[in-house]
């Protein structure tokens, strides 16, 4: 593994969006992904669940030589960032919903937050809104099964269509901003812009999170690779089958899913099984 390499996980695809916005910012920079795909979908596991995986992949990215991990999944920060931090060795970025720009953005005063039911019921959230939305209107969207169809490839289409529809019904009329709070709608963005119209921004984290993530390394003197240098691709492994997983990432960048190069390596050992989760699929 090379001295400077970023390790990234998700339950899935989704990660993949910090990890192509990390990519486009220096091409250079040596990525490493672990997609937990056994165990998809977090949103719909409990707390301790989601972090107990969040644990297992932590350690196995330092333990390959990752000098710095970003935990690129709303669900799994929302549920395990301050333990994996304090439990850590190397620095480790998370994801929030962004949802601080959303309320300085708003003209209207409404916002929405788009996540998965386990975030938007998450005390990491709540505390988000706290701090940053003043006097703003917040509405929290569980958009149940929505991240399901992404990690099948699939970003546009009735299906998707038909779920964005059901779970926007619940959005007030007013919202003009919309933060986007799982890294798998990253890649609904065009449908969504397309269903909300001009009026309505999405914002995403994925690019201030590379954002982060170089200036973390900045900040522990870590050095980073000279932007002249070869482009790198991502090497990907999943928990699940490699070939399923490789042909959903086919399926996305057939769809138009704006993704880096990947290249896709088995896991060197099997991730090991987190007691009191069953087994995975
Ligand atoms: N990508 C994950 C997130 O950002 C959620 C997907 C899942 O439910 O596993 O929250």
């Amino acid at each position: 593994m090379t001295r400077n390499t970023i390790g990234i996980f998700d339950s899935g695809v989704g990660g993949l969006t910090v990890a192509d916005a990390l990519h486009r910012l220096l091409p250079t920079l040596p990525i490493r992904y672990i997609a937990d795909s056994a165990y998809f979908p977090y949103g719909e596991r409990s707390d301790a669940e989601v972090e107990a995986r969040a644990s297992v992949l932590t350690e196995r990215l330092v333990a390959e030589g990752c000098v710095l991990v970003v935990v690129a999944c709303n669900t799994a920060s929302s549920a395990a960032l301050e333990r994996l931090r304090a439990q850590s060795l190397v620095p480790i970025v998370g994801m929030e919903p962004p949802l601080k720009p959303a309320a300085e953005r708003t003209r209207s005063g409404h916002v929405a937050v788009l996540a998965t039911s386990a975030t938007t019921r998450g005390e990491r959230l709540a505390r988000l809104q706290d701090a940053h939305a003043g006097s703003t209107n917040v509405v929290s969207l569980p958009m149940s099964g929505l991240a399901d169809l992404v990690e099948g490839g699939e970003v546009d289409g009735e299906r998707v269509r038909a779920l964005l529809h059901r779970a926007l019904e619940a959005m007030p009329a007013d919202v003009d901003e919309v933060a986007l709070g799982c890294t798998h709608y990253g890649f609904l963005r065009p449908a969504l812009e397309a269903m909300l119209g001009p009026g309505v921004e999405v914002l995403d984290a994925s690019e201030p999170v590379a954002r982060q993530v170089l200036r973390q390394l900045e900040a522990h003197g870590i050095p980073l690779p000279s932007a002249a240098g070869a482009e790198l691709a991502v090497r990907c492994s999943t928990t699940g089958v490699l070939d399923a997983f490789a042909a959903v990432i086919a399926r996305l960048r057939a769809a138009g899913a704006t993704l880096p190069p990947i290249e896709f390596v088995p896991l060197e050992q099997p991730l090991e099984q987190t007691s009191g989760l069953g087994t995975p699929v």
